[in-house]
């Protein structure tokens, strides 16, 4: 299977830590936005998408990239870090699984953990959620990476 990540990890490089953990899984090669071959995309079995939360959002280099990819069909997945828990009927990678099915890609899972967080508000106390992603977040983003690898569709 080729797939490859489009990552953005500006903040404590939390979601690429995620995001290396998917691709061990996957054999997946993890890029920035700017560094994503269209032609590798094109060709890939599956894309991941990825980045922190920023005020409620993906960080908008992923979402602006999503936003200027050709129409095509294809199967990808989106996942997040964030200091805050999502609310389970508003996740945070609801708006990017909409944009990416207006696309035309199938999106066939989404993932999401805390992470370390120095956003303001929390910047008083060191920060939120020191110690993640842990063990366990990693240990749930391979089980995730597992499930999509052995959903592969058998080549027709
Ligand atoms: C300026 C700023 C704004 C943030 N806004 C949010 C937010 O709205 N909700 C949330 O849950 N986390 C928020 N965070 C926390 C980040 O989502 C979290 O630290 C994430 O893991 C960063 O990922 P990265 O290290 O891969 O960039 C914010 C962090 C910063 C620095």
């Amino acid at each position: 299977m080729k797939a490859v990540i489009v990552c953005v990890s500006v903040s404590h490089g939390s979601t690429r830590h995620v995001a290396d953990t998917m691709a061990q899984v996957l054999g997946a090669k993890v890029v920035r936005p700017e560094e994503a071959d269209l032609v590798e995309l094109a060709g890939a079995d599956l894309v991941g998408f990825g980045s922190g939360v920023f005020y409620g959002r993906l960080h908008p280099r992923l979402t602006d990239f999503v936003r200027a990819l050709p129409a095509r069909p294809g199967r990808a997945f989106v996942f997040a870090t964030s200091g805050l828990p999502e609310m389970p009927l508003a996740p945070f990678t609801r708006p990017l699984v909409q944009l990416l099915r207006g696309k035309g890609f199938e999106v066939d899972g989404r993932f999401s953990c805390r992470a370390f967080d120095t956003w303001t508000p929390f910047k008083v106390v060191g920060g939120i959620n020191k110690q993640r992603p842990n063990d366990g977040d990693l240990a749930a983003a391979q089980a995730f990476a597992e499930h999509l690898r052995n959903r592969e569709r058998p080549v027709a």
